[in-house]
């Protein structure tokens, strides 16, 4: 495999970048083609579930035809297509491990078609599905109860990073279909104030934890798991009584068992689901309880939409690799660091923390798959807030400090909530105004000459100066009818298909995560060492330095 910078369209790319930049200026580009827009932008139909649509508009990037089609070719020479079909093959692509991707799979629920994939635990996704569907339809019903017979109201998923983020997200996001006696909590934190305010909200009697793990193995959650299990026996006392409040997400029965849940409360998934993509497994039971079943459903009907689409498009119109080609654009001719993702609806607001594992996690990597160092930048840095709270916070450097941020504007032409008190359309039209005004601005920016006019006669030169926007700053807008769960379903898919195609051209493996594990061994360490001073070895004078002083301070 070579790395990125050897093809010939990355060069070509690099060439156009050097000797064209000037030439990228998205006020000219849009004065000189009336056509632009209709160009570049395409909306997208789901052929499964209910009609599910978005347009996606990318006409506001530094980019021309020739870019784009050199992308284009640089995706073809990346390999990109053979990837995308041997991941949907069901082939080992996560090298590094030795296992499938397969969060495709998961979603593959549609009656008319599937991918026949044959790995191990593919033909199983239905039973597990309907393990998830009877569990939640008893819950939900009060059917499921306590030790004391009392229904369950509340329900606290215990789980970190992709076995946390995902269900947080999308239940936040999907709150309209939420059950209305159903209040969901979520623990991650290792930090025991996590647990310790989260149970203050609960009553054992009616509680069910769910303990979401896919190794099971994770210091976070077996630790939060087990002093909950604690918290729970301090009032129902019979061990004989967890079986009703405590239900495990995990592909290590053994580790279930040994906790004390019964497998039959185990919902399970299998190794070729990475945490990060794994809300459409049974760690996103906490998502079942919370809309129902059926919803959970069109949010994986929804997300095959896009499976679809990804698989069966070509690159020219293909959502999730035009996202994932602009962005290497900036990320590695522009030398753009980071990447924000701009949700203009309230109930996305946790879609930036959900991608930041997504992305991150997944190319945040300097060695290809056969084992290069890269000469160029991979996963950019991805972070965001939802509308319009970002605009009185960090748009300003956005708009006029120094950096090139591309930025994904994400909204719904309706709302939930049309109706506010008794103020009807007025806040969302105010936002979706919002929505449209700050690529606008972004890109086409203020001159000097405008400032002027605007400021008149006897403005000084330096207030004048600091109101010149320079624009072009580049953006892409996703707008779509309402966020449901089918439309959220291919909206989070789009996503990962795009991180998917980004690391292919990148050459590195975006399943594993090995830059997680040494701050845990050396975590490990520490934590032996902490009672006493002269316990405290092996480390820089600072480590040792910042220990010993805790050690001196700590009072528990
Ligand atoms: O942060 C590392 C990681 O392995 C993530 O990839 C994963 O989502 C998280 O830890 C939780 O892992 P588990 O589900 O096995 O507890």
């Amino acid at each position: 495999m070579s790395l990125a910078s050897n093809y010939t369209a990355w060069k070509k790319l690099q060439s156009i970048y050097d000797t064209k930049r000037s030439e990228l200026v998205l006020k000219q580009l849009f004065a000189a083609d009336p056509q632009r827009f209709a160009k570049f932008s395409k909306t997208y139909h789901s052929t499964v579930g209910p009609e599910t649509t978005f347009l996606l508009d990318y006409s506001k990037n530094l980019i021309t035809e020739d870019v784009l089609s050199t992308l284009f070719s640089l995706a073809r020479e990346a390999g990109v297509e053979k990837t995308r079909d041997a991941m949907f093959s069901g082939a080992h692509i996560n090298t590094s491990e030795d296992r499938a991707v397969l969060h495709i799979a998961l979603r593959d629920i549609a009656p008319s078609e599937n991918w026949g994939i044959q790995e191990a635990g593919a033909n199983e996704v239905k039973e597990v599905l309907a393990h998830i569907k009877n569990f939640t339809d008893k819950v939900r019903s009060g059917e499921w109860t306590g030790y004391t017979g009392k229904r369950i109201t509340t329900i606290v998923n215990i789980g970190i990073g992709g076995s946390d983020l995902g269900p947080v997200m999308v239940t936040e996001a999907l709150k309209p279909y939420a059950h209305p006696d159903l209040t969901a909590h979520f623990v991650s934190n290792i930090d025991g104030t996590h647990l310790a305010e989260t149970v203050k909200l609960c009553d054992p009697e009616t509680t069910l934890f769910i303990v979401a793990s896919k190794t099971f193995t994770t210091q976070e959650t077996i630790t939060n798991a087990e002093s909950a299990r604690s918290w729970f026996l301090a009032t129902a006392k019979d061990k004989a009584h967890v079986a009703k409040h405590f239900v495990a997400l995990s592909t290590n029965a053994k580790a279930v068992s040994a906790f004390g849940i019964s497998t039959d409360n185990m919902f399970k998934f299998w190794d070729w689901v990475g945490g990060r993509y794994s809300l459409w497994s049974a760690i996103g039971l906490s998502i079942a309880l919370v809309i129902g079943y059926e919803n959970f459903e069109q949010l994986l009907l929804g997300a095959h939409g896009m499976d679809r689409h990804f698989k069966e498009t070509p690159l020219e119109n293909n959502l999730p690799v035009i996202l994932a080609l602009i962005g290497i654009w900036y990320n590695d001719f522009y030398g753009s660091q980071t990447h924000a993702l701009l949700p203009y609806d309230q109930y996305l607001h946790k879609f930036a923390d959900y991608f930041q594992q997504g992305d991150m996690e997944s190319n945040g990597k300097f060695i290809t798959k056969d084992g290069n160092r890269v000469d160029y930048q991979t996963g950019p840095i991805i972070w965001g807030a939802s509308g319009t709270n970002g605009q009185h916070s960090f748009y300003q450097l956005v708009h006029q400090g120094t950096k090139l941020i591309p930025a994904d504007f994400i909204a719904p032409a309706t709302t939930h909530n049309p109706h506010v008190g008794d103020v009807s359309s007025k806040h969302h039209r105010i936002l979706l105004s919002n929505f449209f005004a700050q690529p606008e601005a972004l890109a086409f920016g203020k001159t000097e000459e405008e400032v002027k006019k605007e400021l008149g006669a006897g403005a000084s030169e330096a207030l004048i100066k600091s109101k010149v926007f320079e624009g072009n700053r580049p953006s892409n807008s996703i707008l779509f009818p309402l966020l449901t769960p089918n439309a959220l379903g291919a909206l989070i898919a789009l996503y990962e298909h795009k991180i998917f195609t980004q690391g292919v051209i990148w050459g590195i493996n975006s399943f594993d995560q090995m830059g997680v594990e040494l701050g845990k061994v050396l975590a490990k360490n520490i934590l032996a060492q902490l009672n006493k001073p002269e316990d405290v070895t092996g480390h820089d004078s600072s480590t040792t330095g910042l220990i010993h002083q805790y050690q001196s301070w700590r009072k528990e």
